[in-house]
């Protein structure tokens, strides 16, 4: 059997009951190791809490070396684990795909994502339009492909959530250049940089889809001991020190409900600013108010 198993957002103690029995019974284990981080757990944590070595999976090997992973998975146990959930905003659904074709038995075993324990910010679930990824620039790469998904949901007045860029196995340009195998420290957008990120794209795209005044909120580290949220405009937490990963961000839309707004001004540095950033923002892409056609002429 092929498990996927979840180990939610922070602690080694996060895993389910029914994702730890599995562990217990597989021959090999291997840790997703590049879309997220367990914030609260080493390796060795983990192996120990588990009571068996864990392999590190970096991209390369679910991507390209997953026959190792699927190795002998219809005679063994396996468990393939994934920060948060194995299908919240990372589908290993390739892997799954490889596993049925061989004919190997998959189950999956879920946990909390960021994906919904992001309502823990006050903003209701239903009403998040598509999830936007936000990568870190370079000099010559500077991809805005999420800046349209974020005017459609604002469009339609639903809130953005932006999952932030993180680098854990990265080689330098000229490392790569010379196939030498030799990894640059792990590196994980801020909030303040997506915010100026935002603010660039903006000013280049020029239509608006938000704009520096538009509310946010940030959060951090979400599920773990030091879990912190910050509301303010975008341009306001362009200058947040967030402080240690992991981060994400959500946009504002219209449809902020009173008692959304309630909980989010406790997040403010400044509530009655927050209060008027959010009133003011509410009138962006409303639409017009309906009027009925005009009656027919009977004659
Ligand atoms: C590609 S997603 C993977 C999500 C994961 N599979 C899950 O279900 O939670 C990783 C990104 O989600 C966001 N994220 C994940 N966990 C987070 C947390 N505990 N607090 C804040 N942001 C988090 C960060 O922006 C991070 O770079």
């Amino acid at each position: 059997m092929l498990y996927l198993i979840g180990l939610g957002l922070s602690y080694t103690t996060d895993i389910t009951v029914r994702g730890l029995e599995a562990i217990k019974k597989c021959d090999r284990i291997y840790l997703e190791h590049y879309t997220s981080i367990l914030m609260a757990a080493s390796l060795e944590e983990l192996e120990q809490f588990y009571g068996k070595p864990v392999t590190l999976a970096d991209r390369e090997l679910v991507e390209s070396g997953c026959e190792e992973i699927l190795r002998d998975a219809d005679k063994q146990d396996v468990a393939f684990l994934v920060v948060g959930d194995p299908f919240g905003a990372t589908t290993h659904t390739d892997l799954v795909l490889r596993a049925k074709r061989q004919g190997l038995p998959v189950e999956v075993i879920h946990n909390a994502s960021v994906m919904n324990a992001v309502g823990s910010c006050g903003l209701q679930l239903y009403t998040f339009g598509q999830t936007v990824s936000m990568v870190f620039f370079t000099d010559d790469w500077r991809p805005d492909s999420w800046y349209n998904k974020i005017w459609e949901n604002r469009k339609i007045g639903l809130h953005t959530l932006v999952l932030l860029d993180i680098k854990v196995k990265e080689q330098s340009i000229e490392n790569m250049a010379r196939g030498r195998l030799i990894y640059e420290p792990p590196r994980y957008m801020s909030i303040s940089q997506c915010c100026e990120q935002l603010l660039e794209i903006e000013e280049t795209r020029g239509t608006k889809a938000y704009t520096p005044d538009t509310p946010v909120v940030a959060i951090s580290r979400l599920g773990s001991a030091s879990q912190e949220f910050k509301s303010g405009t975008i341009e306001e937490l362009s200058r947040y020190d967030a402080g240690e990963p992991l981060h994400s961000l959500v946009i504002l839309g219209r449809q902020c409900h009173e008692l959304e707004l309630e909980y989010l001004l406790d997040f403010a540095s400044d509530r009655e600013a927050f209060k008027q950033a959010v009133i003011k923002d509410q009138e962006y892409f409303k639409p017009a108010p309906w009027v009925p056609p005009a009656e027919e002429d009977d004659e």
